[in-house]
């Protein structure tokens, strides 16, 4: 596929079918880690969720933490379980370095998620289930940040969705020198 026809025809997927097994997902992480990043400092790691067993691991921590997450404990209900990846980021100390890691963490999770639409794969980034006192339980240390929950899995085409609008681009330019 045309990188620019995956980028238009990509969109969010919220309901799946299944989730994918590691080596499906490893290409795309490995897609994903081409993301530009600043000094070379390849700010990311992965924690990956892709069981029943895991997902009662998860859900329990945030039921510990009186944080109940109603759209996990759905997935344990209907046991369904898509592939979930949690994206980190070690938080540099110095502000700058700090944006510019996490700017680096919006192309990573772009490629992610395009490398998975050219497979099939469908994916949600998530980051309405960010609880800091959870993310220890998963060796998440103080000095790092969950910048997103990806959710990936096979999906039907009842799950896309036919509304996607952008506004018009020539609202958004401002052209000097022409
Ligand atoms: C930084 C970021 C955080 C997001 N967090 C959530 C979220 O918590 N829950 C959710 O359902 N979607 C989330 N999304 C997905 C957006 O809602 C989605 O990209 C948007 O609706 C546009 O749809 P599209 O991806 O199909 O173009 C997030 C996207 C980004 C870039």
């Amino acid at each position: 596929m045309e990188t620019k026809y995956t980028i238009r025809h990509r969109e969010t997927i919220r309901k799946f079918r299944s989730g994918i097994t590691t080596e499906q997902l490893l290409p795309l992480l490995e897609a994903g880690i081409w993301a530009p990043n600043h000094g070379k400092r390849e700010p990311w790691r992965f924690i990956i969720f892709n069981t029943e067993s895991a997902y009662q691991k998860l859900t329990h921590a945030y039921r510990e933490s009186g944080a109940t997450i109603p759209y996990f404990e759905k997935m344990l209900e209907e046991k369904e379980f898509p592939t979930l990846v949690v994206v980190v980021l070690p938080r540099n100390p110095e502000a700058k370095k700090y944006r510019e890691d996490l700017l680096a963490h919006g192309s990573l999770i772009q490629n992610i998620q395009l490398a998975a639409w050219e497979e099939g794969i469908g994916v949600v980034w998530k980051t309405n289930f960010l609880r800091p006192s959870v993310q220890k339980t998963f060796g998440i240390n103080e000095d790092e940040e969950v910048t997103g929950f990806l959710l990936l899995g096979t999906f039907s085409a009842q799950a896309q969705d036919s509304n996607r609008e952008r506004q018009p681009l020539v609202e958004k330019l401002t052209i000097i020198g022409e």
